[in-house]
C-alpha cells in the first residue's frame, strides 16, 4: 500500500481534516479549518495523508509552535488516522512529515498529549518514535464529549519527542531492537502496578529507587470502558497513582514493552540523573 503526505498550505486542505476528526473523535468537538489554515501560516504545521485506492483524505497531522520552559518546540495537538488506514505507516509518515518541518525550522522538540490507558497510541509514541514522558496531568482537558474520552477522566501523559536524535533515526527506521515484556520481567524489573486479566493487580507500590520498573495498562481500554465502566474508572485511577508516584520519585517512561503473545503491555520506566540545583552547585563551588 503506498501513502501520500500533502502538506497544507490552503483551506482546502485544512478542511479535509474535519471528516476524519468527525469520524474518528465526533463532531463535537472540531478543530475549525480557518483556525487550522492561521496556524499553518504562523510557523504550525498542518499535513493530510493519503491511501492509494481511496479518494477520501486518510488521516492528518495538526500542530502549532510553542514555547515551553523557555525554548520554542512544536505541540502536536491531533493525530489521527482513519480505521481502515491504521497500520499502513501512514502515521509514521505524518510525524515524519512534522519532523521534517521541525528540523527546517531549527527545532529540536516535539510534544503531544496522551492518554495512558491507550495502548495502541504508547506503543506508537514510545516504541515506534522513540518519544519519554516525565509530566502527569490529572483530567487535563476536563470532561470531554467525544466517543474516546467521555465517561472518564482526561488524564494525560505529557510526551516529548527529541526529533534531532540516533534513537528517534533508529526508531523511525525500525532499526532498533526493542525488548518484550517477558525480557523485563526475566530481568527482574519490579512492577509499580502489575495487571490480573484486565484489572489492576493491587494497589500501586513505590519504585524503591530500582533503576527500572514497570506499570501495565490494559492492552483494549475502549472495550473495557464500553463494558465495564467501574474498571475502567480503577485502571484510571492507579494508573495515576502509579505515574504520579514514579515522576515524583524522578522516573520517566521511556518505553512500551508488549508480551510476546501480544496479550500484555506496559511502560518501562528508568530513573533519571539527579542534576544538582543551582543553590547546591554553588554550595560546592564556595
Ligand atoms: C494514534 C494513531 C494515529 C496511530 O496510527 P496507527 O496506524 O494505529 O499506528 P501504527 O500501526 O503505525 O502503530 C501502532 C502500534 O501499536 C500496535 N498496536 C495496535 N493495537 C494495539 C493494542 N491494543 N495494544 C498495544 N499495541 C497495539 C500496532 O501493532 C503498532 O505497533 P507495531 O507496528 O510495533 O506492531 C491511530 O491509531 C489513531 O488515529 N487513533 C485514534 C486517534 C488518536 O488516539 N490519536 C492520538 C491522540 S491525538
Amino acid at each position: 500500500m503506498s501513502v501520500r503526505i500533502e502538506v497544507a498550505h490552503d483551506i482546502e486542505a485544512c478542511r479535509a481534516t474535519v471528516p476524519i476528526q468527525e469520524e474518528v473523535w465526533s463532531g463535537d468537538v472540531v478543530v475549525p479549518p480557518q483556525l487550522l489554515l492561521a496556524v499553518t501560516h504562523n510557523g504550525g504545521f498542518v499535513a493530510v495523508g493519503h491511501v492509494d485506492g481511496d479518494e477520501r483524505p486518510a488521516g492528518f497531522v495538526f500542530g502549532f509552535l510553542g514555547i515551553y520552559d523557555h525554548h520554542f518546540r512544536h505541540h502536536s495537538h491531533m493525530l489521527a488516522v482513519r480505521a481502515p488506514h491504521r497500520h499502513s505507516g501512514l502515521a509514521v509518515a505524518l510525524k515524519e512529515a512534522q519532523r521534517d518541518h521541525c528540523l527546517d525550522q531549527g527545532i529540536d522538540t516535539i510534544a503531544w498529549t496522551m492518554d495512558p490507558l491507550e495502548a495502541r497510541n504508547a506503543r506508537f509514541n514510545f516504541a515506534k518514535l522513540g518519544a519519554f514522558a516525565r509530566t502527569y496531568g490529572r483530567d487535563w482537558y476536563g470532561a470531554m464529549p467525544d466517543k474516546l474520552n467521555e465517561g472518564i477522566p482526561s488524564d494525560r501523559l505529557y510526551v516529548e519527542w527529541r526529533i534531532a536524535t540516533d534513537r528517534a533515526d533508529k526508531r523511525l527506521r525500525g532499526a532498533d531492537a526493542i525488548p518484550t515484556l517477558d525480557d523485563a520481567e526475566r530481568d527482574g524489573i519490579p512492577w509499580i502496578l502489575a495487571a490480573r486479566g484486565d484489572r489492576p493487580a493491587e494497589e500501586p507500590s513505590p519504585p524503591g529507587g530500582e533503576s527500572h520498573a514497570l506499570v501495565a495498562i490494559p492492552m483494549d481500554f475502549q472495550a473495557i470502558k464500553a463494558q465495564d465502566l467501574p474498571t475502567a474508572v480503577l485502571w484510571r485511577d492507579m494508573v495515576r497513582q502509579a505515574f504520579e508516584l514514579a515522576f515524583a520519585e524522578g522516573y520517566a517512561a521511556v518505553e512500551f514493552l508488549r508480551s510476546s503473545d501480544g496479550s500484555r503491555g506496559a511502560y518501562m520506566l528508568v530513573r533519571q540523573p539527579q542534576h544538582p540545583s543551582p543553590e547546591e552547585t554553588s554550595e560546592v563551588m564556595r
